[in-house]
């Protein structure tokens, strides 16, 4: 990071935020913009992305528009320090969109693995919205529209970032240096990419119903945390445990920090000690759980407070993202000009070109 540093991340509002959107970039972003040490920073709500595979559903958008807004603020995003703002609302990234189609063609696009993973899911083999097909695309222009040069985003995002990087590169190519190469910021710690959801599943989605809510209450995380898959074999609290696959673990190392051990569970010094114990036999599943509801508690208490006081004023949210949506309109208008000078479509600000299309047509 530099004070040249330029970094935007977004998310798809279809449902509140989760801890696996937590560990996995939220908390990230709150400490690069604390620390920073950037030029500008935007994070952004991507609905126009969000309608791509919910165009029949635009009430879900809509309602999940302010709960994201609101999971911002809890986890301590500052719209002091950086831009929040709604993608939909600024016209110029479909502009760039438009543009950018004609700079990648339909078998790169085809090629996408994170776009073929998310057909299959979506079932949308046979009839592909376009919108949806291309918005990695959009995605690239949401990237270039504000200069961004550093993505934080998790591994599901690489070919995104790989295609917003090639298209960059064949404008500049194309029409001369005119936008910015973006790169990928990852999370350091592997686990937090894709945090498992409180069933084992391979990952935290709504769709399964296993996920624990930065917005939900102390009752309802514990008794999700209470519940949650471990080791199906240790049976007895004297069988000795696994931890491959064991949900509990996956988010001790996850959430886990040495000072937790002196609050919340003085028996141990570590969390190996405490691994070792489990594998050797003698450690129930319940201990160890509530040893991560108190963690958990501590980490999303301080978030809950912070959203019940946001909750308070919602007009004061939306003018929130309305002034930010202002800010980050003035600077995606700004390169757009860029754009339209590079590409020769800026007809009415170029005086050189009128006085050379006057010589042409001269008699
Ligand atoms: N694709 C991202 C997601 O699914 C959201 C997104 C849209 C995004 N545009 C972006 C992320 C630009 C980073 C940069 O969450």
């Amino acid at each position: 990071m530099s004070k040249e540093t330029v970094i935007l991340t977004g998310d798809r509002p279809t449902g509140r935020l989760h801890i696996g959107h937590y560990v996995g970039s939220l908390k990230r972003r709150v400490e690069l913009q604390n620390e920073g040490d950037f030029k500008q920073m935007f994070v952004f709500i991507a609905d126009a992305q969000a309608l791509t595979d919910n165009i029949d559903n635009p009430e879900k958008v809509r309602q999940n528009v302010i709960e994201v807004a609101l999971d911002y603020l809890a986890a301590g995003l500052d719209p002091e320090k950086i831009t929040i703002f709604i993608q939909s609302q600024i016209p110029e990234l479909c502009e760039l969109s438009f543009y950018f189609m004609d700079l990648v063609t339909v078998s790169r696009l085809q090629r996408n693995p994170t776009v073929k993973t998310e057909i299959g899911m979506r079932g949308f083999e046979s009839s592909i919205p376009v919108g949806f097909f291309t918005y990695p695309v959009s995605q690239a222009a949401d990237i270039a529209a504000f200069r961004a040069t550093t993505v934080p985003a998790g591994e599901d995002q690489k070919p995104m970032i790989e295609q917003a990087t090639e298209i960059v590169r064949r404008f500049n190519y194309i029409y001369g240096d005119t936008l910015t190469e973006p790169n990928i910021l990852l999370p350091g710690n592997a686990v937090c990419c894709r945090l498992p959801g409180t069933d084992g599943k391979a990952k935290m989605s709504k769709s399964l119903g296993n996920c624990i809510y930065l917005s939900e209450t102390a009752q309802e995380v514990k008794k999700k945390v209470m519940s949650m898959y471990t080791d199906p074999l240790h049976i007895h609290v004297e069988d000795p445990g696994h931890l491959e696959g064991n949900t509990v673990f996956t988010y001790l190392d996850a959430f886990c920090k040495p000072e937790h051990f002196d609050a919340y569970w003085p028996d141990y010094k570590s969390l190996d000690e405490v691994k070792e114990h489990y594998q050797r036999g003698g450690l129930g599943d319940m201990k160890v759980k509530k040893f991560l509801n108190n963690i958990l508690q501590e980490e999303l208490e301080p978030m809950r407070q912070r959203r019940a006081e946001f909750e308070k004023d919602i007009p004061a949210v939306y003018e929130m993202l309305r002034k930010g949506c202002e800010q980050a309109r003035n600077v995606a208008a700004d390169t757009l000009d860029q754009v339209r000078r590079a590409m020769k479509i800026n007809y009415f600000d170029d005086a050189e070109l009128i006085a050379e299309q006057s010589r042409r047509f001269a008699h």
